[in-house]
């Protein structure tokens, strides 16, 4: 039997820091609410000439390293990307050229905030099913690009970075289980309702949301997921070791751990300063523990993606 595990984790935020303090000047919103209703605390934007596919190149060249595997030897990239840097080719055409290399399978998965997740179990397929042995999963967005900046209900919510892990073939997982879902009649919750038509936008090219719905949904099928994989893993609730849920809201992250019985030590939070990066949040969440020092090999680890589509989904991996 063939399994995948992750051999190594980047990430990297762009360098532009921007605090609460920032919206606070400009819009009818404070420090004290943004903190209160979201824990969010500063994201980092990156800057216009700056794409997803240049946030993901520094994350692949980190978690390539520290997985002492060579960009050569991959055969199969994925960059989940709600912010692709075209329309076409894909994003992870454009990191393949980047990293300098040609001929593995690359592509993007689009499964806003659950895009990772997604990535990751699309990966563990190929190569469980031996169509891959090396594969790169990156969750990379510049959600800077699609935020209304005059909308205090959306634009303070969201960050721009890119997170990556290299999966390899294993005799023993590694990836334990995976179940992903979506509900397309949910589409309106959350969504950017516009298309490039005839050289302009079609609809709007903003995000929009329903905040209390959005929140409702994620705690709901953020639990069941849990539940749900870790039982197709065979494994119990207390086996977790972190539990990383995709970060969109620290109340939304505290909600789903209380749910699921976990203390809160067991809980990845770093929605405070990194705020919401969609695809990128449970990439970057991930590598920021690993070099901490804190998640460690032989950890089991749950991450959860949730978000547009709406799409959800968890992963159960031993590190
Ligand atoms: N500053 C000050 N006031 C604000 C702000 C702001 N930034 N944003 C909204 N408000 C106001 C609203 O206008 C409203 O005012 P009103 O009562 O005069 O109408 C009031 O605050 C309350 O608004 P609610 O939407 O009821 O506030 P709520 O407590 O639900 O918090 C929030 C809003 C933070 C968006 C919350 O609903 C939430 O976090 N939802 C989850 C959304 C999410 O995480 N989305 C990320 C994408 S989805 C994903 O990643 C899964």
């Amino acid at each position: 039997m063939i399994y995948s595990r992750i051999a190594g984790t980047g990430s990297y935020l762009p360098p532009r820091v921007m605090t609460n303090a920032e919206f606070a000047a400009r819009l009818d919103t404070s420090d004290a609410w943004i903190r209160e209703r979201t824990g969010i605390v500063q994201r980092h934007i990156a800057e216009k000439s700056v794409g997803s596919s240049d946030l993901a190149l520094q994350a692949s060249k980190r978690a390539l390293d520290a997985a002492g595997v060579s960009a050569e030897d991959l055969d199969l990239i994925i960059v989940a990307t709600s912010t692709p840097d075209y329309v076409f080719p894909s994003t992870a055409c454009f990191l393949q050229a980047k990293l300098g290399i040609k001929g593995s399978a690359a592509f993007d998965v689009q499964a806003v905030c659950s895009g990772f997740v997604y990535g990751v179990a699309t990966a563990d397929g190929f190569i469980r099913s031996r169509m891959a042995k090396k594969a790169l999963v990156v969750g990379a967005e510049v959600f800077s690009r699609i935020l209304d900046w005059n909308d205090r209900g959306t634009c303070v919510l969201f960050g721009d970075g890119a997170g990556a892990v290299v999966l390899v073939s294993a005799e023993k997982p590694g990836i334990h289980a995976s179940v992903l879902r979506a509900d397309g009649s949910q589409a309106g919750m959350l969504s950017v309702p516009g298309n490039v038509c005839g050289g302009a936008v079609v609809g709007s090219p903003f995000l929009q949301m329903n905040g209390q719905a959005v929140f409702k949904f994620a705690v709901k099928v953020l639990d069941e997921s849990a539940r749900e994989t870790v039982e197709a893993a065979g494994m119990k609730l207390s086996d977790i070791d972190w539990l990383i849920p995709h970060q969109a809201n620290v109340r939304i992250l505290e909600a789903t751990a209380r749910k699921l019985g976990l203390p809160p030590e067991k809980l990845v939070v770093t929605v405070d300063h990194h705020g919401n990066t969609s695809a990128a949040s449970v990439p970057l969440a991930l590598d920021e523990y690993v070099r901490a020092g804190k998640i460690r090999a032989g950890d089991r680890v749950l991450l959860q993606g949730v978000g547009g589509g709406f799409t959800w989904g968890s992963t159960l991996v031993t590190m």
